[in-house]
């Protein structure tokens, strides 16, 4: 009788295996590499767009491995500035050698991990890190990770590998770049887009305009590229000194901490720094490389001040175009606006791909994963849009999926569930289809 059963009787189903960045994402969430307790998933959260804000960092427990300087006594001195990290998440970080500890360092907000497919190649070689010089050796994603155990992970500050930490293995630092590069949008966007909103819309105007905004040049579709048409065909993702650094009165600066000046890529730096990408910033501020400006706004209205008008970057912009740029304040707004909903826009697609991607998952565990991560990137987009101002139709829209996708992943049923997270999918597309015309 049995000869006769379909082979797939006989067997349980065979477990699928993990792809590579699966394997890399386990290893970015939990691996302590043997070090402090730290993973990178420690300041890379998957609930904060895989950075850490202040607001996040305010919800963690005292023994939080975040905060290792503050409960590991070998690290009490010179690995971070409890201070600082608490009140603007800077972290410290030292680009230029860990031979000085007590004066050599800079002070860096944490980075998201997002769209890394679209915003690290240049004809130069590949730019990670706020100033593009990766660390150590290439600049590679990969070796991007080597550098982060170093700088992050020890036990104590003589980081000897092998006795304060391990260095990740090679099929380790493969998982882990499959997994960083999954993450987020995957393509560029191609402006202009039909948005709906009138604000919104003129800001896309002004962020195009070579003789207005003039943001286009360096955030190609707001990316991270530079506009062939002024920096020659492949320019990819390009180093400029816009003068942050030079911004009066910066935050940490105002507390009496000792904040060196970062002098951005090389050694010693040349005060340049890497250009982000914008559709992902809007809700992963405080913005720039030292978290000095707090709103969305402000940092639109960095580019009107002499900061960056006397910048190398302001002055080669006034070179090619005649003139500085010198938005007002409905300007300011506009582009922030603008900004805003390209920012909601991601924030639901990749809401819809993983409610897409939890109804396909058979683990119960993955499911719920993945409904969470919909549910932060759902959140995301209405404060992001009710932060501006915008589209209060949309925001209605993003709290009935909100509620439907807390629904979803607190339901034990998962039958009951999906249909859930089946109607927070319409619900999502009711809010995209506010913002856009299609
Ligand atoms: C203590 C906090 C902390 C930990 C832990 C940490 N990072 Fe980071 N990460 C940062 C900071 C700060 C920066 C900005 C550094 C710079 O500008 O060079 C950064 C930058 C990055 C970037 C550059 C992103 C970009 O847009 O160019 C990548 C990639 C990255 N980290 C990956 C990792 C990986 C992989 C790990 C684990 C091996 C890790 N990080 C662990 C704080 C951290
Ligand atoms: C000359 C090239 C250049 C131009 C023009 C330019 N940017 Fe930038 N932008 C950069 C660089 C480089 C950085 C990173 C600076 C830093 O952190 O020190 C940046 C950072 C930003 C950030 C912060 C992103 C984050 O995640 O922290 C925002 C927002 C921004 N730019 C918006 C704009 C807008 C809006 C315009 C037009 C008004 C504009 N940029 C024009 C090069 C440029």
């Amino acid at each position: 009788m049995l000869a006769m059963l379909p082979a797939a009787c006989k067997q349980p189903p065979a477990p699928v295996p993990p792809t590579l960045a699966e394997i890399g994402e386990r290893i970015f969430l939990n691996e302590t590499f043997d070090g402090n307790g730290r993973t990178c998933g420690t300041c890379h959260r998957p609930e904060d767009n895989f950075g850490l804000t202040p607001a996040f960092i305010a919800t963690l427990p005292p023994d939080d491995p975040l905060f290792v300087a503050e409960t590991i006594p070998a690290l009490e001195r010179n690995f971070e500035n409890p201070r600082l990290m608490r009140e603007f998440a800077l972290i410290v970080e030292n680009q230029d050698g860990f031979e000085d500890l007590e004066n050599d360092f800079n002070l860096r907000g944490i980075p998201h991990t997002l769209a890394l497919r679209t915003s690290i190649d240049s004809r130069d070689g590949p730019r990670t890190g706020w100033s593009g010089d990766g660390s150590p050796g290439d600049g590679s994603l990969r070796s991007f990770a080597v550098g982060a155990v170093i700088q992050h992970f020890p036990l104590t500050t003589n980081r000897i590998p092998g006795v304060d930490f391990r260095l990740p293995t090679d099929d380790e630092l493969d998982a882990l770049e499959a997994f960083q590069l999954s993450l987020g949008r995957q393509q560029e966007l191609s402006l202009p887009l039909a948005l709906s909103g009138t604000v919104a819309r003129r800001g896309q105007e002004i962020f195009l305009d070579n003789g207005l905004g003039k943001c286009n040049a360096c955030h190609l579709n707001a990316g991270a590229n530079g506009n062939p048409a002024i920096f020659g065909a492949g320019a990819g993702n390009l180093n400029f000194d816009t003068g942050v650094e030079d911004l009066p009165d910066q935050p940490a600066r105002l507390t009496g901490e000792k904040v060196p000046d970062d002098d951005g890529f090389g050694v010693p730096g040349n005060g340049e720094f890497n250009t982000p990408t914008l559709v992902e910033a809007a809700d992963t501020g405080p913005f720039f490389h030292d978290n000095s400006v707090e709103t969305v706004e402000g940092a639109v209205a960095f580019y009107n001040g002499d900061a960056f008008t006397n910048s190398p970057a302001g002055q080669l912009l006034i070179g090619a175009t005649g003139s500085a740029i010198n938005l007002d304040a409905t300007q300011v707004v506009e582009v922030a606006a603008f900004l805003r909903v390209i920012n909601a826009l991601e924030n639901i697609r990749a809401s819809i791909e993983l409610i897409d991607s939890a109804t396909a998952t058979a683990s119960d565990e993955r499911r719920l994963t993945l409904l969470e991560r919909a549910w932060n990137e759902t959140g995301d987009a209405a404060q992001v849009l009710a932060g501006g101002g915008l589209h209060p139709d949309a925001v209605i829209s993003l709290e009935t999926a909100l509620a439907l996708l807390d629904a979803a992943r607190t339901q034990r049923k998962a039958h009951r569930g999906a249909r859930q997270a089946n109607a927070a999918r319409t619900a999502l597309e009711q809010a995209r289809a506010e913002l856009i015309e299609n």
